[in-house]
């Protein structure tokens, strides 16, 4: 299994450029099954969790090809052979649940194996199901796996209980094909959300108020394929910003949007770090020594817990306590007991972690849990004294592209060995 091998201690300096969007490609991949004929898309990021994808729509009946150096996907879906998305490729990725809502509603059946818990909590999809019951779906769990079937899927009025991404994603992609209107209230208002709305209103769908948190759906008879180009990754975009300000460096981040990364930024500036907005992207400088503020994860728009991991490394490095609260998952603070094997001093306590900032860190070998724990290492390891090893970076594959090539050409000693 591969390791990263990091040398800490290099400034970072110089360009780089985003990838597409994780997690707004992987339910713009599910929608491509609401349409007869070919979805083409762009800016597709060469990860694990895309290939997954891939598998999955190739399982439904898709043809699905794909050029990994162009960045490119096609996905024929004219004809679908099943509707099932197996346990095989569901642990692999929870994500697979959304092509639940766009099987159910073109094919009026769907078999998808129930995701389990993982590292960061139990993440159920309960809500997604009481959303699909509302909207006439009958559903049994039955061999760990939900078993879904409509005739017609209807509109609905439906209000979720707990802001859920892909529960909004997956109704947004059912009620787009449903008969009459939909109304979803407390729906999320992340980005991806509202690039999963552009592609299928695009797509002929009839679509409002998604980047709020009430969208309305009217049901269309029909949807068409189309080009479509994925959008800027805001958690791979506020990573490289994190090994800016924690290796005291100047890195310009190209190919992003500012405006979905303003929590981070926000916070990043009251830490001391100088945030500039560029032409062509963001320039971010570490000056000095970091000052420890408080983090709260919350939906979009406010702090992502997917950033949370990340934060906690330059508050490790701060100059008092800082206070990291994680309201999303119940389980987030994987990575705490590898930092601490690298010198920093934190305290857990339920869903808060005490920070106490410490003059450095030191490498040591560190285990990866999940995905943005494993990045958080990467970071620890470029700020760290002496060699950082972390291992089962499988987990890093799934969600960030070529991610020690580009802090290599930043300056950053790593490296990927096989092992
Ligand atoms: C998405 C992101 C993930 C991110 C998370 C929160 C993708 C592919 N993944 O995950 O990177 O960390 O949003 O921003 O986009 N919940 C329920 N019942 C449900 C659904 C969710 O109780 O039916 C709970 C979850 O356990 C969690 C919270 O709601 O505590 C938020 O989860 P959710 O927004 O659904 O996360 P994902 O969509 O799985």
């Amino acid at each position: 299994m591969d390791k990263i091998v990091i040398e800490g201690g290099e400034r970072l300096v110089g360009d780089v450029e985003i990838s597409g969007a994780k997690n707004a490609a992987l339910p713009l991949l599910a929608a491509s099954i609401l349409a007869e004929g070919t979805t083409v898309f762009e800016n597709v990021p060469t990860l694990e969790d895309i290939r997954t994808t891939r598998k999955l729509l190739s399982n439904l009946g898709a043809t699905v090809e794909a050029d990994e150096k162009k960045h490119s996907v096609s996905v024929d879906a004219s004809k679908l052979i099943s509707h099932e998305a197996p346990y095989e490729l569901v642990k692999t990725m929870r994500a697979s649940s959304l092509v639940l809502g766009p099987l159910l509603a073109r094919l009026g059946k769907a078999r998808v194996s129930l995701p389990g818990g993982c590292a960061i909590g139990a993440r159920p999809i309960n809500l997604h199901l009481m959303a699909l019951e509302k909207m006439g779906a009958e559903i049994k769990i039955e061999h760990g796996y939900v078993e879904a079937k409509a005739k017609k899927l209807r509109g609905a009025k439906i209000y979720f209980d707990i802001v859920t991404v892909t529960g909004t994603e997956n109704i947004m992609m059912a009620a787009s094909l449903a008969e009459g209107t939909t109304v979803l209230e407390n729906a999320a208002c992340e980005p991806e959300v509202v690039d999963t709305a552009n592609l299928l209103n695009r797509m002929g769908a009839k679509i409002r108020g998604a980047g709020t948190d009430v969208i309305t759906i009217e049901g269309v008879s029909s949807l068409k394929p189309v080009s479509y180009r994925v959008m800027p990754d805001r958690i791979e975009t506020g990573t490289f910003m994190i090994a800016s300000a924690l290796t005291r460096g100047n890195i310009k981040i190209k190919d992003c949007i500012e405006e979905h990364s303003m929590a981070l930024i926000i916070k990043l500036r009251e830490a001391g770090v100088e945030i500039k907005v560029e032409g062509d992207g963001i320039r971010v400088i570490g000056h000095r020594r970091i000052k420890s503020v408080d983090v709260k994860t919350l939906p979009y728009p406010g702090f992502a817990t997917d950033m949370q991991a990340q934060m906690m490394v330059l508050m490790t490095l701060g100059d008092g306590l800082s206070v990291i609260s994680e309201t999303v998952f119940e389980n987030r603070f994987m990575h705490v007991s590898e930092l601490q094997r690298m010198g920093a001093d934190i305290r857990v306590d339920g869903h808060s972690a005490l920070v106490k900032g410490v003059p450095y860190l030191s490498g040591a070998p560190v285990m990866a849990t999940d995905l943005r724990a494993s990045a958080s290492l990467i970071l620890a390891g470029l700020a760290a004294e002496g060699t950082t090893e972390v291992s089962r970076v499988y987990h890093l594959d799934r969600g960030y592209e070529r991610i020690e090539e580009k802090l290599s050409r930043l300056g950053a000693k790593i490296k990927r060995v096989g092992t």
